[in-house]
């Protein structure tokens, strides 16, 4: 068997979530490989709506296995917090949920670097999610983190007060007032709760699942242009959201994977900072944020929006080899005379069709414009009634980026997944 990879190719918040619950009915396992809780993953069901920061997107059908791999940077408090949620709904996921003994662990003092660092850097500000992901995977680089399987361990306390105590030396240079007690009197009670989880040599488990002929598919957090290697550096996040991410991130080795899905949105968002060419700050893109609901799943915040950007997904389809793709957000650009999508920058004078290394560099996308549609088609179920002019959107980008659209999804629920292929 193989690994099937579902992969966010824009800027994060693709509808992830979402198409990872829809299409737990064809998998026996769910794995997310990377990132930790800057992820806000939505998912709708039975007009419930459900957001999952660390916990992978399979969860709600209990006949099925998840695993939090080995890539993951997890902080036990929120973990507990979104245990404690899902306990309300009657659920008891000790029975279906691993968790890698090789994931790392959030400090309390992770999120207090996040936000002296982020404090530090004024308008340069990477707009982080604030979560301490950045600190913690420094910490994982430089070989100094804390891991779940530490947790076991007789001498866990002391490991983790030196590492807290020489993260509050670095916290000292940035003269940032705080108070850890609370904090970590929380973090301390988290783990305890953690601790009655099931912690697993991830990588040998999903190997074995593999061989025994269990369907997996690994569920990316973030999107490919926040990749630490090939996103807007700095302005990403601290690890390999590509496909790439899922070997890495799982144990699973590359000639194990299967089909590799990219997600995107119909249009563009982006929260937080960094290069965005196609944004649009007029009130189209006020339409497009208030129509879409493009508020943070993890921070509220409001997302930045604008056209789809062909370069940039092109660029991402490339990086991970991507079989076939989903499109979510359909509907929020019902109404539209007409589309914009960008197939070209003019980059200093010059077109290209490349993402440019200098990210700060002023880029005017090249629009081609396609027609709009006025139907409302979030009630839609079936491909049969899809409005022609969306039919020839979802052509065009097919035969730029030269990958097949295998699904549009047309609302948040879970059963507004139109399979086209
Ligand atoms: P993720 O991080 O990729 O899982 O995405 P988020 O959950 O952060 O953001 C996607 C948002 O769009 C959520 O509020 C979803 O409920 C919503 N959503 C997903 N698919 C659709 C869709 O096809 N149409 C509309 N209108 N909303 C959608
Ligand atoms: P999901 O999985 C959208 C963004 C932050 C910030 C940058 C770095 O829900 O799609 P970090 O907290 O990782 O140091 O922030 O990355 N970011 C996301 N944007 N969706 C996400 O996750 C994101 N996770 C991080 O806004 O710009
Ligand atoms: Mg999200």
């Amino acid at each position: 068997m193989k690994v099937d990879v579902l992969l966010g190719m824009q800027w994060g918040d693709e509808g992830k979530g979402k198409l990872v619950d829809a299409l737990t009915r064809e998998y026996d396992v769910i794995a997310r490989f990377q990132g930790g809780p800057n992820a806000g993953h939505t998912l709708e069901f039975n007009h419930q709506k459900h957001v999952l920061h660390t916990i992978p997107s399979g969860i709600f059908h209990s006949d099925k296995l998840n695993l939090i791999g080995n890539g993951l940077v997890i902080d036990p408090v929120i973990f507990k917090a979104e245990v404690e949620r899902l306990s309300g709904f009657g659920m008891d996921i000790r029975k279906n949920l691993f968790i890698s003994k090789k994931s790392h662990l959030i400090l309390p003092t992770h999120r207090l670097l996040d936000a002296a660092s982020e404090a530090s850097k004024g308008t340069l500000k990477i707009g982080s999610t604030l979560k301490g992901i950045g600190p913690a995977y420094t910490d994982k680089v430089s070989r100094e983190g804390l891991r779940i399987g530490d947790i076991l361990d007789s001498e866990f306390l002391s490991k983790y007060q030196a590492l807290r105590d020489q993260h509050l030396r670095k916290i000292s240079q940035f003269n940032f007032p705080f108070d850890l007690k609370k904090a970590e009197v929380e973090w301390l009670a988290a783990i305890e709760f953690l601790r009655t989880f099931q912690f697993v040599n991830g990588e040998y488990l999903i190997n074995e699942w593999l061989e025994s002929g269990r369907r997996i598919l690994a569920e990316g957090a973030q999107g490919s242009m926040l990749d630490v290697d090939f996103g807007s550096y700095p302005f990403v996040t601290s690890s390999n959201t590509v496909c790439a991410g899922a070997c890495t991130g799982l144990g699973v080795a590359p000639g194990r994977i299967g089909n590799v899905i990219g997600i995107f949105k119909a249009y563009c968002t982006r929260v937080g900072s960094g290069p965005f060419p196609t944004e649009l700050f007029d009130e189209t893109g006020d339409l497009l944020r208030k129509s879409g609901a493009e508020f943070g799943s993890t921070t509220g915040r409001p997302r930045r929006c604008g056209w789809l950007d062909l370069v940039a997904l092109r660029y991402t389809v490339m990086l991970s080899g991507v079989t076939s793709l989903i499109m979510t957000k359909a509907d929020v650009l019902s109404g539209f005379e007409t589309l914009r999508v960008a197939t070209a920058y003019k980059i200093g004078g010059k077109i290209t069709t490349e993402m440019p290394f200098d990210t700060e560099a002023p880029v005017e996308p090249i629009y081609t414009e396609l027609p709009g549609w006025k139907e409302d088609i979030s009630k839609l179920r079936n491909k049969e009634n899809l409005p022609v002019n969306l039919n020839g959107y979802i052509l065009f980008i097919e035969k730029y980026l030269g990958v097949p659209i295998s699904i549009v999804s047309v609302s948040p629920d879970r059963e507004a997944t139109i399979h086209l292929k």
